[in-house]
């Protein structure tokens, strides 16, 4: 009998009921449902979190914290583009029981690995969840907006003028490798969340939080100075920043500016942030081969690990939320969201079941790759291809009904986590973390080399 490893269930030929396939013709709302439904099942299958002495909210090893709160951004845009709630009470309950013992997306359990990226995605399914307006948790319990607004402010109360004027390091933690960076997924989120918080509450601030953190990265050439807008990954803040930058630039750092100024835009309707929209959107042409989406910085050299395997799913679910607010963005984003959700689906029938995704869907039929990753990226594809038959985000006063707060996240005062606490001890630690970092990025930069 042959058996084949998914997450940690096992499954076995000899058990297995029935082979289903993916079969997705984008004329037939149907063949929809029915594709996403496979490829969701599949994505749940990874989900651990309802199982005898397991954590809610988390998927099983080695799927890190991050990528949960990514997956429960992905089950949301399943529920909303078709209509299926069969999951909500699970997401509902994994985003309050995640949100931590201050209601910010910093649980202490996830505090000897989680980053600014990290409680950031966690922070965009809590906004995203306001913005459907999304059942809303019992009044006892955090609400989306509070969340959301608690990551933002948790996260800007980080911004760090000691070095490089601004700018978020990639961790929250000195103890954690990667202290010293200066990263654009960090910063890009925060750029981000603000931009969405700004359009959902009308409060200005969040618009001047976005300049800032925009204007920083440019500077800081994170984001690259003329017409063609690519996102590298990020920067030493040894020499306070002035080194080159670390030039991988991949899809979710490129979905989270397009998209951040598409809400900018939309809601303040001012030119710059719409010519930004197309710089950014027209700079993404990197990442597609024959409008068939790939992340370009590893895929075709088979060196994506389970982090980079998700990204797809966040860069279309940008998309997405791009072509809702930008009407004239629409035919180039629905060309790419269409063909890569017909390239996806037919990566889709590999395993056992008959329906695992791949990873390349250029490749002819399922290449081998299976994850959480690889089912979040076919399952945003499929379901973006109806985003335009939805409403698009609501605000607080159009539709969105969740409760927040301007403070939220700091009326206990400020964190005693906070990076102003660092002692020369801690940062001697950190500069040997930094080390180790350092090289592991050259030798990743050797692989791909070669
Ligand atoms: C879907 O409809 C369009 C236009 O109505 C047509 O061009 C296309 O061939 C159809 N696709 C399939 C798979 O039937
Ligand atoms: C969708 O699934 C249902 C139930 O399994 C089946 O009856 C139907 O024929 C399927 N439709 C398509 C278009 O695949
Ligand atoms: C809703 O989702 C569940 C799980 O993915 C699936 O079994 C069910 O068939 C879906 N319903 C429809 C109408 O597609
Ligand atoms: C923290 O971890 C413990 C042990 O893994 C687990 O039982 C508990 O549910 C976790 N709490 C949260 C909020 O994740
Ligand atoms: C660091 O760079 C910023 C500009 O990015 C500059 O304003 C600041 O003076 C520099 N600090 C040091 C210590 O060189
Ligand atoms: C919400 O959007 C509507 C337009 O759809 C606008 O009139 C209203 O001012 C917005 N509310 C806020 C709080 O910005
Ligand atoms: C984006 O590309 C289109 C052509 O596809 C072009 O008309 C437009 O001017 C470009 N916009 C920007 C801001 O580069
Ligand atoms: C904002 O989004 C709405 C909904 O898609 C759209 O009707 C409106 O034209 C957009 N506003 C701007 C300035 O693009
Ligand atoms: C994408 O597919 C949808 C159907 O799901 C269709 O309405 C839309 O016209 C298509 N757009 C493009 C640009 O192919
Ligand atoms: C683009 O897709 C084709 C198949 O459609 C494949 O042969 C080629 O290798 C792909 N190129 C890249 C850069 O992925
Ligand atoms: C939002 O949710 C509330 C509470 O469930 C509901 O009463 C209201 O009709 C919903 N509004 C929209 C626009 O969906
Ligand atoms: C606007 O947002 C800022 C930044 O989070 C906050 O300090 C302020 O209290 C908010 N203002 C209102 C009226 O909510």
């Amino acid at each position: 009998m042959v058996c084949y490893k998914k997450g940690l269930a096992l499954l076995c030929t000899g058990i297995l009921s029935s082979v289903q396939a993916v079969y997705l013709n984008l004329n037939d709302s149907q063949s929809l449902n029915n594709a996403s439904a496979l490829v969701a099942v599949g994505l749940m299958d990874y989900y651990t979190g309802t199982q005898y002495g397991q954590t809610i909210g988390m998927f099983s090893n080695p799927y890190y914290w991050w990528e949960a709160g990514g997956a429960w951004g992905c089950m949301l845009d399943y529920w909303y583009f078709l209509n299926n709630d069969t999951y909500n009470d699970l997401i509902l309950q994994a985003l309050v029981y995640q949100s931590g013992e201050r209601n910010d997306y910093v649980p202490l359990n996830q505090s000897t690995t989680e980053g600014n990226d990290d409680q950031a995605f966690w922070g965009i399914a809590a906004i995203t969840a306001a913005e459907r307006n999304f059942t809303n948790p019992p009044p006892d319990e955090p609400q989306w907006l509070y969340l959301a607004q608690a990551t933002f402010n948790t996260m800007a109360l980080r911004w760090d003028t000691g070095t490089c004027n601004g700018g978020l390091r990639w961790q929250i933690f000195v103890w954690n490798s990667g202290y010293d960076y200066k990263n654009s997924v960090s910063n890009g989120a925060l750029f981000h969340l603000a931009a969405r918080l700004a359009r959902y509450t009308g409060n200005h601030t969040y618009v001047e939080w976005a300049e800032r953190v925009y204007d920083w990265m440019l500077g800081i050439k994170l984001i690259s100075p003329g017409e063609t807008k690519y996102v590298y990954d990020g920067v030493m803040v040894t020499d306070n920043c002035s080194g080159t930058p670390v030039s991988y630039q991949w899809t979710y750092n490129q979905g989270l500016l397009l998209s951040g100024c598409a809400y900018l835009y939309n809601y303040t309707k001012d030119e710059t942030w719409g010519t930004r929209t197309w710089q950014f959107l027209n700079s993404s042409n990197v990442f597609f081969n024959n409008s068939v989406l790939y992340e370009a910085t590893c895929q075709n050299y088979g060196t994506c690990n389970n982090d980079q395997r998700s990204f797809k799913a966040y860069f279309i679910r940008f998309l997405g939320a791009t072509a809702q607010l930008i009407p004239e963005t629409r035919d180039k984003i629905m060309n790419w969201i269409n063909t890569s959700a017909l390239a996806s689906a037919q990566s889709c029938n590999g395993g056992l079941d008959g329906h695992t995704c791949g990873l390349d869907w250029s490749h002819d039929g399922w290449d081998g790759y299976y994850g959480l990753g690889e089912q979040m990226a076919a399952l945003e594809a499929m379901v973006n291809t109806k985003c335009l038959d939805k409403p698009p985000p609501y605000n607080s006063t159009n539709g969105g009904t969740s409760n927040g707060s301007g403070a939220a996240g700091t009326e206990q005062g400020a964190t005693n986590l906070s990076p102003l606490n660092i002692t020369a001890g801690s940062k001697a630690g950190a500069a040997i973390i930094t080390c180790v970092i350092g090289i592991s990025i050259i030798t990743a930069g050797v692989w791909l080399i070669i």
